[in-house]
């Protein structure tokens, strides 16, 4: 599969059979990743890489947790004004349409944040964590290097589609770090990013027919001579 190819394949998989990843694979993908460029070559991703019972453990705490109210390592604002606002609306339309989840129906929606929870059935997650000591190094923090993160998660997520996998770049995974932390005994300050839930799709569930839209080129590309 050539890059261009694996790019288009690439979509968000909200649904994963529960067959494991083996063992090599992540590794195989997680060191190819390690070439993922980041700014001064500071390399500031770790990676915390979670499967089996470990990941069971995970989401079971999690969903113990979902009564509190979320709280981000790295904060992020949900303010989305126009144009932007419609392309989210637009997403959360796709995909519950594609379920039939309606509007109203509060009893399904919350089933389907508690299959969030789990991680969409994933058997594996990479979670991307920065180290507070880099992050919050100075009076404003490194933002740049959570750019890397994200270079780091594409290059993650390509390399996946090379194996026959799919996943996922999501907040949702990591609103309640301080149980991550407790659970995989790491210390408070390694700062959980964004989780990469991976495993092998499962086509035929309906959340993974949705193809989320895109802007046409000239909407957002001006080439100049
Ligand atoms: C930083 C980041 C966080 C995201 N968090 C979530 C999430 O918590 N839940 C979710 O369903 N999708 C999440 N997504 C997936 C986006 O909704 C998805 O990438 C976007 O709709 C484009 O669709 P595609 O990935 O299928 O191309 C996230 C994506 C990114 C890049």
């Amino acid at each position: 599969m050539n890059v261009k190819e694996a790019v288009i394949k690439r979509q968000s998989i909200r649904a994963f059979k529960p067959d494991p990843v083996p063992k090599d694979i992540l590794e195989e993908i997680t060191e190819a990743a390690l070439r993922a460029p980041s700014a001064g070559n500071s390399q500031p991703c770790e990676y915390v890489i979670v499967s089996g019972a470990k990941l069971d453990e995970v989401k079971a705490a999690t969903l113990a947790a979902a009564t509190e109210t979320p709280k981000l390592d790295i904060p992020i604002s949900t303010n989305y004004p126009e144009p932007w606002r419609s392309r989210y609306t637009g997403l959360m339309r796709g995909v519950q349409e594609k379920l039939g989840i309606s509007r109203e129906d509060k009893q399904k929606r919350a089933d389907w944040n508690i299959w969030g929870m789990k991680l969409w059935g994933a058997p594996s997650c990479i979670y991307v964590v920065i180290d507070k000591n880099f992050y919050n190094a100075s009076e404003i923090p490194n933002s740049l290097n959570i750019f890397d993160c994200g270079l780091a998660t594409q290059t993650i997520m390509l390399l996946a589609v090379g194996h026959g996998l799919g996943s996922i770049p999501a907040i949702l995974p990591v609103i309640y770090p301080d149980v991550l932390r407790k659970v995989l005994g790491l210390p408070d300050n390694k700062l959980f990013v964004v989780g990469i839930p991976i495993g092998y799709p499962d086509w035929d569930h309906p959340a993974n027919k949705f193809r989320s839209a895109r802007e046409p080129l000239e909407n957002v590309a001006k080439f100049y001579r």
